[in-house]
């Protein structure tokens, strides 16, 4: 019997090893760089994903990387250099086929890059550009983003207006990148700076102001000086993504988790990579990037054709991303960054941290949930508003209604000089066009 048993064993041993075929992910990312943000976080999800009991019955996932790291020595353009090593991966005789592409890179790079893979038909997730271009369906079918869109964000402006009763506000936009510490910085020079403003700024990286103001003074990239700028700064709003921690902190928290954060978090701290001067969430957002890819894949296997899976061609590209894109569509899942789901155009929804600069150190106050656009705020920050007087700020004009007597005498004066002045200010005009 116990033969019998040990054959069983080794029999289903055997099943599994030939069921489980390799499949593969493409990634697209600078390695060795400061900017080294998706590789290291990747692996780690990597190995968590082939480690867990639930993932890819028996199929293990690899990934097929290109480095798209400029060498310093050598003046080529970035985009062009990631076009290239797309290229490379595609029609490499070595490297196996892949089913998606893992991509992190610039504003401009990621645009170009996604503009390929909708022509290939290829999903891909990237984690570098919040631009609200990437948002076209049309011309960005198969992306998405574990970061936020810029366009997605401008319901939590609305929101946070109508939380505090606001009725006039001012919208300052630039076409091209304006660091808020230059911005600080000319609000500090015009004097728009005290009790009369409430400055709110979306998606900012900095949590120490006075620390990235002085080294930008030193470099003479502001108009101002460091101890000017976080003096502009105080009181001010600022907007980003959140982790999970930054929720459980203000009391927000989520059904239940999928993935053990606070141990992502321990492990990420211990990597080589890891680095205290980036915020945790740009690294956990590439940890996601990963996993929504993989939950998506988990769930299409049932419906692939097994020779597809077992020896994918580039052939099959079409096949494997129609039965990965409605599951993409309803990605929903917590992980190492929040909760990870996609709007209709592909980008990140999830919590949003509210936070306010004090003496130059972004503290956090609330959580936004872009799904049911709630606002959570601390119950342990009560002085909000301490800059201004510790009462919310009014704005818009208000309209003071008062009972006035006139005498008779006093109301034909009036009309009569007001019929003089008329034909003056008419006359005026017609003699000056170029005043308008
Ligand atoms: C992966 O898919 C299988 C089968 O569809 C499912 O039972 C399992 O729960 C999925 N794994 C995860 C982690 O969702
Ligand atoms: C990636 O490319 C950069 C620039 O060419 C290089 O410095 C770095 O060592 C490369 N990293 C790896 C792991 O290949
Ligand atoms: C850049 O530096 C590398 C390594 O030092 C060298 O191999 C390469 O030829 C250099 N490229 C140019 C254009 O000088
Ligand atoms: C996924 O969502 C996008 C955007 O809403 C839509 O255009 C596309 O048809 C959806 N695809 C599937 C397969 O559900
Ligand atoms: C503000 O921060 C600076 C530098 O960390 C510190 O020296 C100063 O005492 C702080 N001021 C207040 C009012 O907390
Ligand atoms: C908003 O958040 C509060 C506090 O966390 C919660 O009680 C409430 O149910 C939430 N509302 C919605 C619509 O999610
Ligand atoms: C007409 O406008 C000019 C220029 O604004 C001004 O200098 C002048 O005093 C005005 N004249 C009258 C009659 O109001």
């Amino acid at each position: 019997m116990e033969v019998f048993g040990n054959i069983a064993l080794l029999l289903g041993l055997c099943l599994r090893v030939t069921e489980g075929a390799d499949i593969y992910f493409g990634m697209l990312a600078p390695i060795g760089t400061p900017n080294e943000q998706m590789y290291g976080p990747v692996q780690l999800a990597l190995n968590d994903i082939n480690n867990h009991p639930k993932m890819l019955s028996g199929h293990t996932l690899r990934l097929v990387i290109k480095n798209t790291s400029v060498p310093a020595n050598e003046s080529v353009y970035h985009v062009g250099n990631a076009v290239a090593k797309l290229q490379d991966l595609m029609t490499s005789k070595t490297d196996p086929p892949v089913m998606a592409l893992l991509h992190y890179g610039s504003i401009t790079e990621t645009d170009v890059i996604g503009e390929i893979t909708g022509k290939l038909k290829m999903i891909q997730i990237s984690t570098g550009s919040p631009s609200s271009t990437l948002s076209q369906r049309l011309v960005f079918p198969y992306l998405y983003r574990t970061i936020g869109s810029l366009l997605d964000v401008i319901t939590i402006e609305v929101d946070f207006v109508k939380r505090f009763g606001w009725t006039r506000v001012a919208l300052l936009a630039e076409d091209k990148e304006l660091v808020t510490e230059e911005l600080d910085a000319r609000a500090y020079k015009y004097g728009l700076i005290g009790k009369k403003y409430v400055w709110l700024t979306l998606m900012q990286h900095v949590k120490d102001y006075r620390n990235l103001a002085s080294n930008m003074h030193q470099k003479g990239q502001l108009s101002c000086n460091a101890e000017q700028v976080v003096q502009a700064a105080e009181g001010q709003f600022i907007i980003f993504r959140a982790d999970a921690k930054h929720a459980s902190e203000v009391g927000y928290e989520s059904l239940r988790a999928f993935t053990d954060h606070a141990e992502i978090l321990r492990e990420m701290k211990e990597q080589p990579w890891y680095n205290d001067d980036t915020r945790i969430i740009l690294y956990q957002v590439n940890y996601d990037a990963i996993w929504a890819a993989a939950l998506a894949l988990n769930k299409s296997l049932p419906r692939l054709p097994p020779r597809a899976i077992t020896n994918f061609r580039y052939t099959d590209l079409s096949t494997v991303t129609d039965a990965l894109m409605p599951e993409m569509n309803c990605t929903n899942f917590f992980g190492a960054s929040g909760p990870v789901s996609f709007s209709l155009h592909g980008s990140r929804m999830s919590w949003l941290s509210m936070e306010q600069i004090r003496n130059g150190t972004a503290i956090l106050f609330g959580i936004y949930d872009q799904k049911s656009r709630n606002i959570t705020l601390s119950e342990k920050i009560n002085d909000l508003w301490y800059s201004h007087g510790g009462s919310i700020p009014q704005s818009g004009y208000r309209t003071v209604r008062k009972v006035l007597v006139v005498a008779d005498e006093l109301k034909i004066a009036f009309t009569v000089i007001a019929m003089t002045f008329v034909p003056y200010a008419s006359s005026n005009t017609t003699t000056h066009p170029n005043i308008y």
